[in-house]
């Protein structure tokens, strides 16, 4: 397990000093919130898949350490493939050293019932977010006839075949309904999931099932059917685009001004995100697999709220949030999906951003610069976010605990400085 405390230990500051309009081209890499549960659906059946467009994040490291601790092979093939050899032998288990560094580790509970029939996971505890508790996940694995305990901190779950059934979900989960497609899709019969969530992962999970050989049919709208098949074979795919990268990149262009082109964009994803960021005065307009963004000037305030999809993703609004310090007048925010999200707020306070907190909203007053300063990336998006801050902020901010923008940005720093940023790293 030498490999984990590497990752692990990495420690790295991002130091950004104000620089002019950005400007150039950026590639948008695979998403993460789609791969890690590719990967993950990697376990349903035997054979060698192909991930293509792959971003190189930590989240895809501690994705492999855990399949690779569970007897399946992976290795980056050239740039942005990755391999995964799945044999006949599969250890059920997600340690908790792995589960605690990413959450997403528990979409392995669905595949391990599905196809070994047991499943060992270290039960997630709460995180930065607030509680983000699995009891969606659990309820409807048990309503296709998983049994569940919980000891010494670990889910066993025993299944010895799941069984089609109804589920109506109290609330559209991304993870809760990945781990029922990925877990009906080799159960008996019909499974038919209401209250389902629509995000573009989901639907990209689906395709990824069904060119394996399963049979699920309306992924992306709030029922999903699935037909379970006896087997399944290994197959290759290319994940969809990140769009939290591309609402990133949108974001710091609003802050530095400039003219930017993103290469490999799903626009149809990006619908409300686009409508804001014109509403508050950024041009932006499709081309062939991607779109041209221009920004001048201080944004015009203008609210935003997150749902599910195809709300405003929760992913965004960290970003967002960077970028209506800086409005033209008093904009509001509002966090929906998770409960205690607003742990970057201070951080961007300490760099003068006139932000109040009430409940699970935020009244920011715009203001025309921010003051650099030494603040703390709490997690990924949050992290992302003081990089976008600042980019209008007068001096240097240095951004400490930068692993946590590894864990889902490839490159953050190089592909910053490439359209004109400074960002520098320093280990
Ligand atoms: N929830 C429950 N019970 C459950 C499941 C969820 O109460 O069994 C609650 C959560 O606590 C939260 C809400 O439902 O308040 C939404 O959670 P959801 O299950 O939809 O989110 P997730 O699957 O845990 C994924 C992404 C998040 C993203 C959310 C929402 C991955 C690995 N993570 O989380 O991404 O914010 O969907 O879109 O796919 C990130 O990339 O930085 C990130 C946090």
């Amino acid at each position: 397990m030498r490999a984990v405390a590497d990752i692990l230990e990495h420690v790295s500051r991002l130091i950004v000093r104000p620089s002019g309009p950005l400007s150039g081209e950026v590639v948008i890499r695979g998403a993460k919130n789609s791969v890690l549960k590719l990967m993950a659906a990697c376990v349903l059946a035997t054979g060698r898949y192909v991930l293509r467009n792959v971003p190189h994040i930590s989240d895809v490291e501690h994705m492999r350490l855990l399949l690779e601790a569970m007897g399946i092979q992976t290795r980056w093939r050239d740039d942005d493939a990755l391999e995964v050899v799945r044999g006949d032998e599969v250890t059920p288990e997600a340690p908790y050293e792995l589960v605690e560094r990413m959450r997403a580790s528990s979409a392995v509970l669905g595949p391990l019932l599905a196809s070994v029939g047991e499943a060992r996971v270290a039960m997630p505890g709460g995180d930065d977010f607030g509680s983000r508790p699995i009891d969606m996940h659990l309820q409807g694995l048990e309503a296709m006839g998983a049994r569940f305990s919980l000891a010494h901190g670990v889910i066993e779950g025993v299944a010895p075949r799941l069984k089609g059934t109804e589920i109506v979900l109290e609330y559209p989960s991304v993870g809760a309904t990945e781990n029922l497609l990925m877990a009906g899709v080799l159960a008996e019969g019909r499974t038919t999931v209401h209250n389902a969530a629509r995000e573009p992962e989901i639907a990209d999970l689906a395709a990824f099932l069904n060119r394996m050989g399963g049979r699920i049919l309306g992924a992306g709208s709030s029922v999903i059917t699935i037909d379970g098949v006896d087997e399944l074979r290994a197959v290759e795919h290319r994940v969809i685009p990140d769009r939290v990268e591309v609402a990133t990149f949108l974001s710091a262009l609003g802050v530095a001004g400039g003219e930017l082109d993103l290469r490999g964009v799903r626009v149809d994803h990006l619908d409300l995100l686009i409508e804001k960021l014109g509403r508050m005065g950024m041009r932006i307009s499709p081309e062939a697999e991607g779109l041209w963004a221009m920004s001048k000037g201080r944004p015009r305030p203008v609210d935003v709220a997150t749902l599910p999809y195809p709300g405003l993703a929760t992913d965004y609004l960290p970003v967002l949030v960077a970028l209506q310090c800086f409005s033209t007048g008093t904009s509001y925010a509002t966090e929906n999906v998770f409960s205690g999200r607003f742990r970057y707020i201070g951080e961007l306070a300490r760099m003068g951003a006139r932000i109040r907190v009430e409940d699970h909203h935020l009244v920011i007053d715009g203001v025309e610069r921010l003051s650099g300063a030494p603040v703390r990336a709490v997690d990924i998006r949050a992290g992302a976010a003081l990089v976008v801050a600042a980019l209008g902020a007068d001096g240097e901010t240095v951004i400490s605990d930068a692993h946590h923008i590894d864990r889902g940005y490839e490159d953050f720093d190089a592909r910053m400085r490439a359209i004109g940023a400074d960002v520098q790293r320093v280990d």
